[in-house]
């Protein structure tokens, strides 16, 4: 039995004008992972069992994201046998941490690992981008390029991979709002509200690249105090295209409250998740007010 997994990820600053050429920085969360399986069966073709979901996908039968990836990696590598993949994920779905690209790569490196290929990081990220495109409509490549590398990522779209330098950890509380929010909705809305103002998309796309090189260069300097204003000017930018919600706000105003020093919503918006930068001293307090306010679930990491 062979088995390999992918982490999740956390869009810090930049999400949605990463689409339109802003850069947009990104982190791995290696605590939630999607994992698979892979087995040689004994009757013909491929299946894919998406444990959590309960689903059974015949490749090549059943019209499938995860069918696909499959398909495409198989392609890559040249290969065919009668397997089955088991696929479990830790990472909430529709919720901005990158599950369905997670899902994805997890399934690439374990098919790799079966037929005894090494992928790389650039080839695995590059045949998840063309799932990407199924679950999201129009995909910037930073949730692919991300989870495919496990790094720290600054992602401008076309261009090749960079790392960003994070000179001192910070701890984040991602509190997910209980709202699914598929990412290709919010993407579709931006496109439409683009389209029809330009030049007032284009202005805030300004802004937040504007917020992203200073978050930049306050990381590498360790200036992490600046996080926080940051985070929330970010927030106020993805309010101005349309992908906040109620939920988000009320928890960005609990979360402030309660003394974290920044808030934002991370990934497609409308739902999902919600970031904050806290500290040792405020983490609980944040945590148990977010909760109170309605998050489903908080969860804390360590960025470094
Ligand atoms: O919702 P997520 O975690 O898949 O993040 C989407 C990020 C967007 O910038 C909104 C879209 C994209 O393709 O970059």
């Amino acid at each position: 039995m062979i088995q390999a997994s992918a982490c999740g990820k956390i869009i810090l600053f930049g999400e949605h004008a990463v689409v339109y050429g802003r850069p947009a920085l990104a982190v791995p969360l290696s605590q939630l992972r999607a994992r698979v399986t892979v087995t040689p069966r004994a009757d013909k073709g491929i299946v894919i069992r998406a444990l959590d979901l309960n689903r059974v996908i015949r490749v090549g039968t059943d019209s499938d994201a995860l069918g696909t990836i499959a398909q495409l990696t198989l392609a890559h590598l040249g290969a065919t046998a009668d397997l089955e993949l088991a696929v479990s994920s830790a990472i909430p779905p529709a919720g901005g941490l990158g599950s369905g690209a997670a899902v994805s790569t997890a399934i690439v490196r374990a098919l790799g690992a079966f037929f005894e290929r090494q992928l790389s990081a650039a080839e695995v990220s590059s045949l998840v981008y063309e799932t990407e495109k199924v679950y999201h409509g129009t995909p910037s490549g930073i949730d692919n390029t991300v989870i495919a590398y496990e790094q720290p990522v600054r992602y401008v779209r076309g261009q090749e991979m960079a790392q960003f330098q994070i000179a001192e950890p910070f701890t984040l509380l991602i509190a997910h709002t209980g709202v699914p929010s598929p990412t290709r909705i919010t993407v579709g809305d931006v496109r439409r509200g683009w389209e029809q103002e330009p030049a007032k998309y284009e202005t805030i796309f300004d802004a937040v690249a504007a917020i992203v090189e200073r978050a930049q260069a306050a990381l590498a300097r360790g200036e992490n105090e600046q996080l926080g204003a940051l985070m929330s000017e970010n927030q106020h930018a993805l309010e101005a295209m349309g992908v906040s919600s109620l939920e988000i706000e009320r928890l960005v105003e609990t979360g402030l409250r309660a003394g974290a020093r920044g808030g934002k919503l991370s990934g497609g918006g409308r739902g999902g998740n919600v970031i904050f930068h806290v500290t040792g001293e405020t983490s609980a307090a944040v945590r148990a007010a977010l909760m109170q306010a309605g998050a489903v679930s908080v969860l804390e990491t360590i960025v470094r």
